[in-house]
């Protein structure tokens, strides 16, 4: 099939927003602390709990790379336990040790109760979950999240522990601001043209992508939200979004659960998802057809070179296997057929 657009992933339509209201819905938000990113939300949790300045830290092997990276160049040493996406594990911690638990696309993963009376400290990845439940309370837990992932906005993360952190001011947030009206601009015009995309334009939005990671990586203890994300954040109607994502997943597995493994069978029904989520050993194959149709398919999580990955044999696997389909809540039955289509060109054999 020939087709003339591209489907790529969300953009904000920042004209919209009021900037003299906050109040923000998922309504946790409102509480909690608001950070630049979800590594600096992780770190801040780590200030807090990791009292006795342990450079020791537990990460499941399939985790966004950001995470040990970042972790490493503040010194911790990262220790993997092998995990698959539902939740068994074998492996015992040292008492007392820092737990990171992630939470894989819209599912809780059972294994943080589980640890939960033990003496670790266990943080929790929230990411993927954001939009489960708009009303969510986490008492007694120690969780953070990207709030990146659903809304298209170039910085913003949060942990559900008050920290003293303001809203950042000065000059130099403001010149970041402007780099956020210029990023919103540029994804917002090379994605609502999608039926006259210009490989210009989205290379622009690219490269303004990479520079944010570098910024994001080089500030991750420049902790506060940029104003402006905050305000975006408040004008979202994130239960209309909700619906949307979840009649597109549903829609996405009406037409591809024969042909395809999908993770997980069956939403629960508070769950909001990220992706539809296919795990096929034809990911690369598959993912590089969908590029070449102009389809957007989010970059897959990476080992890092310099981790030792050996014996993680789950984590391995779903490096390899796992492919994002988007559901953006832009996206219309019109995109989700083309997308479909493309899909089943491969199908399960
Ligand atoms: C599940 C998950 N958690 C945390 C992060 C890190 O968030 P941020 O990029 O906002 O620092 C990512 C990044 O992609 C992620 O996918």
């Amino acid at each position: 099939m020939n087709q003339k657009f591209s489907i790529a992933g969300q953009y904000v339509d920042f004209d919209k927003f009021n900037s003299s209201k906050v109040n923000f819905s998922p309504y946790f938000l409102n509480s909690g602390t608001l950070t630049m990113s979800g590594r600096s939300a992780l770190i801040l949790l780590l200030e807090k709990f990791n009292k006795n300045k342990s450079k020791k830290i537990y990460l499941p092997g399939y985790v966004c790379e950001t995470i040990p990276k970042n972790l490493i160049s503040l010194g911790f040493k990262i220790h993997f336990y092998d995990i698959f996406l539902n939740s068994k594990i074998d492996k015992l911690f040292e008492e007392q040790s820092i737990v990171i638990v992630v939470h894989y696309f819209g599912n809780e993963n059972k294994i943080s109760s589980k640890l939960k009376n033990s003496n670790l400290i266990i943080l929790e990845d929230y990411t993927h979950c954001m939009l489960n439940n708009l009303n969510a309370k986490f008492n007694k837990r120690n969780v953070f999240m990207s709030l990146r992932k659903f809304t298209g906005l170039p910085f913003g993360g949060w942990t559900n522990i008050k920290e003293n952190i303001n809203t950042l001011n000065n000059k130099k947030i403001l010149k970041k601001e402007k780099i956020i009206y210029k990023y919103l601009n540029q994804k917002k015009t090379y994605i609502k043209n999608e039926s006259e995309f210009s490989l210009k334009l989205e290379n622009k939005f690219l490269k303004l992508n990479k520079d944010n990671e570098i910024l994001l990586d080089k500030n991750i203890l420049n902790y506060p939200i940029p104003k402006i994300s905050n305000n975006i954040l408040s004008c979202y109607n994130w239960k209309i979004i909700r619906k949307k994502r979840i009649e597109n997943w549903k829609y996405l597995n009406k037409n591809l659960k024969n042909k395809f493994e999908v993770f997980p069978k069956k939403i629960q029904d508070n769950v909001c998802p990220l992706y539809f989520i296919i795990i096929t050993t034809k990911r690369d194959q598959i993912r590089n057809h969908l590029i070449s149709k102009r389809i957007f398919v989010a970059n897959s999580w990476k080992k890092i070179s310099d981790l030792n990955y050996r014996n993680l044999t789950k984590s391995i696997f779903l490096f390899k296997n796992i492919l994002y389909i988007p559901l953006d809540q832009r996206l219309e039955k019109f995109h989700l057929n083309i997308i479909i289509q493309n899909l089943l060109f491969y199908g399960k054999n």
